[in-house]
């Protein structure tokens, strides 16, 4: 029997993915912040089959419960990838994983889960083999795995920010697997208090929302504007441009809306709560010059980014002014993390 256990972080995107093609490859090249708290952690077992089997057989356990929902998307990920791992046809993959936050938080599960899974499935495959291929071209593997299953996941087997898609601004960029970004000091120790607005699951999947990209008026324009917001937020970030910086992440947060309320069917993931959080942010801002900014996932809540050195002044006001708003005052206190590790 070979067994394989990683721990592995979800992310929140600065530039937005929003529209694919083909396999699960961007339309637009898209950068994240590679977080530390919100974690998946996973174990898979292989067993031996009696005989070969035409599907990947496996046994998928969350929180240590049998899980239908997500082991039938698992399951139909593995099976498009028995080229890539001829060993999934001869074991049977009892899997179970875990995540440190709430499964009813509004945090997607899948950039975390589907990473650490993928890592998994890197290292088995070099147990079974007893082929080690070497650390970087192992994470560029396990980055590519997880994009197929879920194309942010390729951003979070990397420390600190990663980028992926192919850009003409990010040497070894490519629209295949996410690459690591190492940021001036003051981007490492960056803080993403989660604030939870509505911990429902979203109203429509991403796969939806990346399929209207293909008939939005504006999707031309969006992905020229993706490529020239990151060759910006990559010079902001040479100079450490914290406000610059900033600016852009908010830019990059409220087009992904705007494009999801101008598709046909139209959709609103914002909030009456998500709006006045931007407002109050907004307010504080101008009122202290401190560089915390928002930003936003396919969903209702909102993601306040700052550097530690604000930490203080920051906390206080989330306590006075945001925590009320919201949803039972749940808020996940994340930060920059230093990405996956082997458990
Ligand atoms: O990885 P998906 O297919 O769930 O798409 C994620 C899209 C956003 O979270 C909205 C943006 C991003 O780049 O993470």
């Amino acid at each position: 029997m070979f067994k394989s256990s990683w721990s592995s972080p979800s992310n929140i995107a600065v530039i937005k993915y929003w529209g694919k093609y083909g396999l699960q490859l961007p339309r637009n090249p898209s950068l994240s912040f590679t977080l530390s708290a919100s974690v998946s952690q996973t174990t898979v077992t292989c067993i031996p089959n009696i005989g070969k089997s035409n599907h990947v057989n496996i046994e998928f356990y969350l929180d240590k419960e049998p899980n239908e929902k997500f082991g039938s998307r698992i399951s139909k990920w593995l099976d498009t990838l028995t080229v890539e791992f001829p060993f999934l046809k001869d074991y049977t993959l009892h899997i179970e994983t875990s995540n440190t936050f709430p499964h009813s938080s509004g945090i997607a599960s899948s950039a975390s889960g589907l990473s650490a899974l993928a890592l998994c499935l890197c290292d088995l495959q070099e147990q079974i083999s007893g082929i080690v291929v070497e650390k970087l071209e192992f994470y560029k593997r396990a980055s590519m795995i997880a994009r197929l299953g879920s194309g942010s996941a390729s951003r979070s087997v990397f420390p600190f920010m990663s980028e992926w898609g192919f850009s003409p601004d990010v040497l070894s960029s490519s629209d295949e697997y996410a690459i690591a970004i190492e940021p001036s000091d003051v981007f490492k120790t960056y803080h993403d208090a989660i604030l939870i607005v509505n911990p429902k699951e979203k109203s429509v999947s991403s796969s939806v929302g990346h399929s209207l990209m293909e008939g939005n008026p504006f999707a031309e324009a969006r992905y020229k504007q993706a490529n020239d917001h990151l060759a910006l937020l990559l010079n902001a970030m040479d100079k450490s441009d914290v406000h610059a910086f900033g600016k852009l992440a908010e830019q990059e947060a409220l087009t992904l809306h705007a494009l999801m309320m101008c598709s046909d069917p139209s959709f609103i993931l914002m909030k009456g709560n998500t709006l006045l959080m931007i407002d109050k942010i907004r307010s504080f801002r101008k009122d202290t010059s401190i560089p915390a900014y928002f930003t936003l996932d396919a969903g209702p809540n909102v993601h306040l980014l700052y550097p530690q050195e604000y930490s203080s002044e920051v906390h206080q006001f989330i306590e006075t002014e945001l925590r009320s708003l919201c949803h039972d005052g749940f808020i996940i206190w994340d930060k920059v993390g230093s990405g996956p590790s082997r458990l």
